[in-house]
């Protein structure tokens, strides 16, 4: 078994900043509109990961990690169809993360769609899928000989069903069934193509993609059996059921029990299923598990469930036998700097400590977990939140983009050095 890998997760919107030195994403234009984003903030400088990479790799190599997951921005590496942007910032990226004995894993989409793309047919257009291969095609030959694993996409569940089909994410389309399952069709096309790019590209490659939805863990209601059953059943019309996605994404077969649910899958299930991704990646933050009263929540009042780390890996291997990826895990928290310039954030100490115990539990009882990567490093743009919501284990000063770490930096710290 390879060496485990001690990471974290992150995303090119939310961290990168220097918005001048790129085209404009779907996250920009939808910024800019009245009372779309929480705190009325944009992502134009934010954490400036861009200009501030070589302290935040610092401060990973600090941690003592040896991964890091991170998307490249679409929209500045191609500002308009066809024109070759800034790929010497991931260039330098890379090169900065393998210095530091930090493997990177990128991902390819992370929501940020290119602005010129979404104005000529964005989601329902035919022609989405070869230009995101095309994109893959770019991203392998430049970074492809340093970097061997990759992620195609962020969660479809979430910019499809929060961006295109809600108003909560960008861009707010708000559309119907109907053009959502186009939209749908257009992913599994555009996931397939940059899969194949990938794969044809890029020696030793490994390919997957990164999921969430709800994970049913066993309760007094439902006993280990049901709550597996509840967690792959897709009968429910809504995008969040994992097997409208994980089973073509990672079983190669269509769920047809979400058809009965959402008949108009029917045009998505007419193609063929994609080719299935070569392992698991779960990005799990809650479980649908019993909550007593006075349960704890984080800030964004989503409910401590650390068997959530436990019970989705199991289930997952259990269905489709593939190694599992903890993409991200996190809890948004409200801390700021004390008299004394500290950053205690004792909730988040003890929510990784409970969630990596709970990921080892399930390593110890046979569940190829390949590694943790914990959301997030630094304190970021939360999207529809702004910077509200901070889930970083650095806090940062948006006004002078000063990094702290808070106490949780150094209780995963301590976790990682006694996994040694
Ligand atoms: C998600 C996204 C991240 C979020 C994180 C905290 O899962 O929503 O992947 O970009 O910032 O999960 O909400």
């Amino acid at each position: 078994m390879a060496e485990f890998l001690w990471g974290v997760g992150s995303s090119a919107h939310q961290i990168e900043g220097h918005r001048c030195g790129r085209g404009d994403s779907v996250w920009d234009r939808f910024s800019e509109l009245p009372q779309k984003i929480a705190d009325g903030c944009r992502a134009d400088i934010g954490c400036d990961h861009y200009h501030r990479f070589k302290e935040d790799i610092l401060l990973m190599q600090d941690l003592g990690l040896n991964s890091a997951r991170f998307s490249l921005s679409w929209p500045r590496v191609e500002p308009k169809e066809g024109e070759s942007g800034d790929w010497a910032f991931y260039d330098s990226l890379v090169d900065e993360y393998l210095e530091a004995g930090i493997q990177p894993i990128i991902n390819l989409f992370h929501w940020d769609f290119p602005l010129w793309a979404e104005d000529d047919g964005g989601w329902n257009d035919p022609r989405t899928p070869e230009r995101f291969a095309a994109f893959a095609r770019q991203a392998a030959q430049r970074l492809g000989d340093r970097v061997k694993t990759w992620l195609t996409f962020n969660e479809p569940n979430c910019f499809i069903g929060d961006g295109l089909m809600g108003t909560v994410h960008a861009p707010g389309h708000q559309w119907d069934w109907e053009k959502g399952a186009l939209a749908i069709r257009t992913f599994f096309r555009a996931h397939g193509a940059a899969m194949q790019a990938l794969r044809s590209q890029v020696s030793d490659v490994k390919v997957s993609i990164a999921l969430t939805g709800s994970v049913n863990c066993p309760s007094a209601k439902a006993d280990e059996a049901e709550a597996l059953r509840l967690t792959f059943s897709g009968l429910r019309r809504s995008l969040w059921p994992f097997p409208i996605w994980s089973d073509p994404l990672l079983g190669g077969r269509w769920n047809l029990e979400s058809l009965e649910a959402i008949p108009e899958l029917e045009v998505v299930y007419t193609d063929q299923p994609p080719e299935p991704a070569d392992f698991t990646t779960l990005n799990l933050y809650s479980g649908d598990s019993q909550l007593r009263p006075g349960h704890p929540v984080s800030a964004f009042n989503w409910p401590v469930t650390p068997e959530v780390l436990y019970w989705g890996p199991k289930f997952f291997y259990q269905r489709y036998s593939k190694p599992v990826l903890i993409g991200e895990n996190g809890m948004a928290g409200i801390e700021w700097p004390d008299l004394e310039g500290k950053v205690e954030d004792p909730a988040r100490v003890d929510f990784i400590r409970r969630h990596v115990g709970e990921l080892q539990r399930a390593m110890a009882e046979g569940v190829p977990i390949l590694g943790y990567h914990h959301w997030t490093l630094l304190d970021n743009f939360e999207w529809q939140e702004g910077f509200r919501k901070r889930f970083g284990m650095v806090y940062v000063n948006f006004e002078t983009g000063e990094r702290i770490p808070k106490s949780s930096f150094y209780a995963y710290q301590d976790l990682i050095r006694q996994s040694r």
